[in-house]
């Protein structure tokens, strides 16, 4: 992206916050808004930690995923945003550099010393104040930075979490971009597994062609061949393969600038266990592409995701019924809830800064909320969509022995000698990440498009 190309956007995405947020102040009686970055933890009894994670809403501002701790940010009204940027003299750690680029969008001030850092904070907070006015601090379990703070006010967060969920071209310009890095992981993780590689090789062949370290990924990679699969969030990686190489989950994704991208893909393995089991593995795996291409179909601004859920669990039933594995009819399969440990997770998520990102329960601006209905406890995306949000579509059809034995006890009328033929592939999930478009333009698939981007660019 070039440099104006960049600048225009960024322009774009400030507009689109400042007005908003503006807005928030209006509708709850703020004088302004303080974000806080946090500070970096440590583990119990020691010196080492996590990797530092920023307040995302200060990613949001701030269009960089690197932010030091204890640097805060003031928005309000009259006046630029002002950026109080931490960056201690340390010769242990590099500084973390402060984001010059941004100078057009808002007043940057630097302090090596945090006591002078906290002081001029002050100074600014009782200006904004200027006599009874409050300010929202939204922080991790900060004490109030002044006088008149008031630490984490719902409605500011409610307004600002509901409003992240549709992007600006900036925000999308990350995620396509966040998209093609994970895609070439996943082309270079599909390339190893085909020759043989365990999980942990395949883990480092994804991080290398990603272009991604280990702590910038925005959720632990998920490698999982076989039966481990059947795990949703498996977090090892073997580093032996066994006799048979029968199927490979990986949900891995990338992160650039703090947007991430959320990719899962399902292979069959190169040695299986068994032709049979392979053949009838093959046929659910496209069955189930089929089947995330008609969701992906029936995305439109203003469509519930709840029903779109009722609707992956009804074309699962035909799955299952149609390939013998149910042995019922599919209505009786879908109304009697029989699809469920098929697929225990939800269908999607919204997707931004956070992979599973805030607000996806959220009717309105005011924090009313709407939990999932029975069976699909685990749906994290409730919310009527709208144009531009972006959301993963993620069907699943697993094989999870603990969840089967249950119906195996209760006599569900299934055919335990094809799940046992299945067991040992796990299970398939495949995930895209979408942006909604205005009606009847249909979708951006962001996935396809990065996976189709990387083919066209790749030297034959
Ligand atoms: N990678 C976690 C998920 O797909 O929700
Ligand atoms: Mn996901
Ligand atoms: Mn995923």
């Amino acid at each position: 992206m070039d440099q104006n190309h960049r600048a225009t956007l960024l322009r774009e995405h400030y507009a689109t916050l400042q007005s908003f947020w503006e807005s928030v102040l209006e509708r709850t009686g703020y004088c302004a808004i303080l974000l806080g970055a946090g500070h970096q933890r440590f583990f119990f009894h020691d010196d080492q930690g996590p990797p530092f994670r920023p307040n995302p809403l200060m990613v949001q501002w701030l269009a960089q995923e690197k932010i030091s701790e204890n640097s805060w940010f003031i928005f309000s009204k009259d006046t630029d945003p002002i950026l109080f940027f931490h960056q201690p003299d340390d010769f242990w750690h590099a500084a973390t550099p402060a984001p010059e680029f941004l100078w057009d969008h808002l007043s940057l001030r630097v302090f090596s010393d945090l006591g002078a850092l906290h002081t001029a904070l002050q100074g600014c907070l009782k200006q904004c104040k200027s006599g009874e006015g409050k300010i929202a601090q939204i922080s991790e379990d900060s004490p109030a930075a002044s006088e008149g703070c008031v630490i984490n006010p719902p409605a500011v967060i409610h307004a600002l979490h509901f409003q992240r969920a549709c992007k600006t071209e900036y925000e999308l310009t990350k995620m396509r971009q966040a998209s093609i890095q994970g895609a070439r992981g996943h082309r270079a993780a599909q390339r190893a597994f085909s020759c043989g590689a365990s999980e942990f090789e395949i883990h480092l062949a994804y991080l290398e062609a990603a272009g991604m370290n280990e702590w910038q990924l925005p959720y632990g990679n998920i490698i999982a061949q076989n039966h481990h699969a059947s795990l949703l969030h498996y977090q090892y990686q073997d580093r032996q393969t066994g006799e048979h190489l029968n199927s490979l989950l990986i949900d891995a994704g990338a992160n650039v600038d703090g947007y991430a991208s959320d990719i899962t893909r399902t292979y069959i393995g190169p040695t299986c266990y068994s032709q049979a089991a392979a053949d009838l593995f093959a046929e659910l795996l496209e069955r189930m592409q089929t089947h995330q291409d008609a969701l992906i179909y029936q995305l439109v601004p203003g469509a519930n995701y709840v029903d779109l859920q009722a609707a992956m669990h009804q074309s699962l039933a035909r799955i299952l019924v149609d390939t013998g594995i149910v042995k019922c009819e599919p209505e009786e399969a879908f109304n009697s809830d029989l699809t469920v440990p098929f697929c225990p997770h939800g269908l999607g998520h919204l997707l931004g800064i956070q992979v599973h990102d805030v607000g996806g329960q959220q009717l309105d601006i005011d924090g009313q909320t709407n939990p999932p209905p029975e069976p699909y406890a685990s749906l994290r995306l409730t919310r009527p969509l709208a144009e531009d949000m972006v959301i993963t579509v993620e069907p699943g059809l697993y094989f999870i022995p603990m969840l089967l034995e249950k119906k195996r006890a209760e006599g569900a009328p299934i055919d335990w000698r094809l799940v046992e033929l299945l067991i040992p592939f796990g299970g398939i999930r495949i995930e895209d990440n979408v942006r909604l478009l205005p009606k009847g333009a249909g979708v951006e698939n962001l996935t396809r498009d990065a996976f189709a981007n990387i083919s066209e660019s790749a030297t034959p």
